[in-house]
């Protein structure tokens, strides 16, 4: 008998829904042959959404997720940046508003020696994506291949760019799907699809900052709970240790809610100023990247070396390195026609700030996209002059908008607002950080 290739092993899709439909369990080689027949355009969408509506509905358990996850990261690219010296680490923001902590964390980490390779996202919606924010630096490129990516590494210690199309097309494929048949609330499919790029990317540990409230896509502490923790073992059934932090996202953090003016707002910390919420949220996640990199002890010792090179003004070169390895001119800025404050109606004390109506204040400003093809006006943006518990005057400004000359700002300007809650009682102002999970 002559030896043959041994054939890829076919099932049958309608087994598969069946089964996960009825609350079975798939097998490893079941995932991955569905996942990249998928991806291949074997599988026709109709049967794909229904078995991402049967595992919605049965979950998937640690050994179908790991499946499930691996087969996404290997449907493409996963880079190898083991010749680069030192530990690799990264952060996951879940998204929220105003959340520019990437732009100094990875600057700010690589100054403490721990290499930052980071593909980041865009924004839609309410949310802010760093990707647009760095941007909005005049000749700042995000679409490196991956070669300047590695040389940037080498060189800087830290690169963010957007994804590229060879990193994980099974996500792409998928995220798309589930976008249009309601199966995007999965935390399976959640975790699954945030892990399969970042660990496509290079890095050896993960520090993920899962956002909790009404700017998060998680409204609930034990919702974000569970997908820390999911992550968390995704990660450790790939040998990546992960680690998570809870952190609020009630109101906006920081006070700038756009691009440039989020960009300045992370400059400001990089120079050892600006908001305390954003400067503790970055601090305390800087901590645990040098922890997991190996290069601080614990997080007492983490915390002081992020605040040294903030002091230092090591970040801030770093920031700028990396800027100008990007293409980017820091000079040239971009800013609003205009700069308008927005004013309190009445006095008392800010209790709340709805941070989503604040995000889709800004978006209808331009400073965010509706629909995924959108595109944005870098210079526009709010910046919060009041934040929750700070006193306020009837007449007092709560935010400045910076605006374009052009007709149709006064909606945005009334929805920012009307997003402030302002009654006679000082509020309770809940924790930042909310847990701590590895
Ligand atoms: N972000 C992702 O990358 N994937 C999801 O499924 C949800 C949020």
């Amino acid at each position: 008998m002559t030896a043959t290739a041994e054939a890829p092993p076919v099932f049958s899709p309608y087994e598969l829904i069946h089964r996960k439909r009825d609350g079975g369990r798939l097998s490893p080689a079941e995932i991955e042959w569905f996942i990249s027949a998928y991806t291949a355009g074997e599988i026709p969408d109709y049967q794909a959404a229904a078995l991402l509506m049967a595992v919605f509905f049965r979950g998937l358990d640690a050994d179908e997720l790991a499946a499930w996850t691996r087969a996404m990261l290997e449907s493409g690219e996963v880079l190898d940046l083991s010749e680069i010296p030192g530990p690799k680490v990264d952060k996951h923001s879940t998204g929220g508003v105003g959340d520019k902590v990437s732009l100094a964390l990875g600057p700010l980490v690589a100054a403490c020696g721990v290499t930052v390779p980071m593909i980041a996202g865009r924004g839609l919606g309410h949310t802010g994506g760093t990707l647009d924010k760095l941007e909005a630096i005049p000749g700042l490129r995000v679409d490196l291949g991956v070669v300047a990516f590695r040389r940037q590494l080498a060189a800087c210690g830290v690169a963010i760019i957007g994804q590229t199309r060879e990193v994980a097309p099974a996500d792409r494929k998928l995220y798309a799907l589930r976008d249009a048949t309601a199966t995007v609330e999965s935390i399976p499919l959640i975790a699954s699809s945030i892990m399969s790029k970042k660990l496509a990317e290079g890095c050896e540990a993960l520090v993920l900052d899962v956002k909790v409230g009404k700017g998060a896509f998680m409204k609930k502490v034990d919702d974000a709970r569970v997908l820390a923790r999911t992550m968390i073992g995704i990660g450790r059934s790939m040998g990546r240790p992960v680690r998570a932090l809870l952190t609020a996202m009630d109101q906006p953090l920081g006070r700038a809610v756009g691009n440039a003016v989020e960009v300045r707002e992370a400059m400001d910390l990089l120079r050892g100023a600006g908001p305390t919420d954003l400067r503790t949220v970055t601090v305390e996640l800087g901590a645990e990247m040098l922890v997991l990199g190996g290069v601080a002890s614990g997080v007492e010792e983490g915390r002081a070396r992020i605040e040294a090179a903030i002091a230092s003004g090591a970040g801030m070169e770093c920031f700028e390195r990396m800027v100008r390895a990007q293409g980017g001119n820091l000079s040239g800025l971009p800013e609003a026609d205009r700069v308008v404050p927005v004013l309190a109606e009445r006095s008392g004390f800010v209790q709340a700030i709805d941070a989503e109506e604040v995000g889709l204040a800004a978006m209808a400003l331009g400073a965010g996209r509706r629909r995924k093809e959108d595109s944005i006006d870098p210079a526009v943006g709010f910046v919060l002059e009041k934040k929750i518990g700070d006193p306020v005057e009837r007449g007092e400004v709560l935010g400045l908008a910076h605006v374009r000359d052009r007709p149709g700002s006064e909606g945005p300007l009334r929805r920012f607002m009307q997003a402030f809650t302002i009654g006679d009682e000082a509020p309770g102002i809940g924790p930042l950080i909310l847990e701590r999970i590895s």
